[in-house]
């Protein structure tokens, strides 16, 4: 199967962020596997999308990556460390470090002002915090560049975060996951919940902010419309036949350049 790692033009994409061997994971007490992988490599600054049906195991990848869940018989590396090699809260510090999560529900403390929400990941990352307030002089600063990137209106700034819509919210959110410039940023079906006109228009400022921020973006989305925005694709859970690899990738310059990049 080409992956990432057999494709010379994706290998050239810079430090690995992410990378993924062999891996199968079933969760306790099930019968079938919840997903299987040969191979993932997502490079500094990549943007990834991963698709597939639903219970074919995007979430459950996303938890992988983030060093949620573990999985004893692969390798599933954040910057070069096996998120196996590290005990639980060593696990914690790193995601908090490395990872901003974006998930579909937001999962914002709701009585918490809006600018306080944002500034959280500092507060549990002296590395986040750092890179924040030497981008911006501060990291309340930092915050307020990240809300204005997501054209949340100031006067929402102080307001608590339950008070705003659906989709102020998922700014808030957005801008919570980036401060501190993380080297990867999960998403996980953050544009489920918008329309066309607001989903394109997120889409357009999350990509921006993830340049801008120099993060790795692995996004989770059944709407296939979107994939032309990203570097890569991979499909989850799209085989039937238990005797297969269960993912498929494709690389969009792999595709530019030849045609055979497509496998499954
Ligand atoms: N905590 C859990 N315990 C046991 N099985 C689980 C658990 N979470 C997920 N699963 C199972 O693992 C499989 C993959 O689930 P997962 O949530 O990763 O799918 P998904 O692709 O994210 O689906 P969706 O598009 O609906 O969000 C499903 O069969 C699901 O039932
Ligand atoms: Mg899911």
């Amino acid at each position: 199967m080409p992956t990432g790692s057999d494709n010379p033009l994706v290998r050239s994409a810079g430090p690995a962020i992410v990378e993924v061997s062999d891996l199968v994971f079933r969760y306790r007490g099930q019968t079938r596997d919840a997903l299987a992988l040969n191979h993932l490599r997502v490079g500094a600054g990549e943007r990834l999308f991963v698709h597939g049906p639903s219970g074919g195991g995007k979430s459950t990848l996303m938890s992988l990556l983030a060093g949620v869940l573990i999985a004893q018989q692969a390798r599933v590396l954040l910057l070069g460390t096996d998120w196996r090699s590290l005990g639980s809260s060593a696990r914690d510090r790193r995601r908090g470090d490395h990872v901003g999560y974006l998930f579909q529900q937001f999962n914002l403390l709701t009585w918490l002002p809006v600018l306080d929400n944002v500034c959280l990941p500092c507060r549990f990352s002296a590395r986040r915090a750092a890179r924040a307030a030497s981008r911006s002089g501060s990291v309340e600063r930092d915050a307020h560049s990240w809300l204005a990137a997501f054209d949340l209106a100031p006067d929402l700034w102080e307001q608590p975060a339950g008070a705003l819509s659906v989709g102020e919210q998922q700014r808030v959110a957005a801008a919570r996951a980036l401060i501190g410039a993380p080297e990867l940023l999960l998403a996980d079906e953050p544009t489920s919940a918008l329309d066309t006109d607001r989903r394109d228009e997120f889409m357009a400022r999350l990509l921006a902010a993830c340049q801008e921020a120099g993060s790795a973006l692995v996004f989770v989305s059944h709407d296939r419309s979107l994939e032309p925005r990203f570097d890569c694709s991979l499909a989850l859970g799209t085989h039937t036949d238990p005797g297969r690899a269960r993912s498929s990738f494709v690389s969009r310059s792999a595709e530019a350049h030849s045609p055979a990049g497509t496998s499954s």
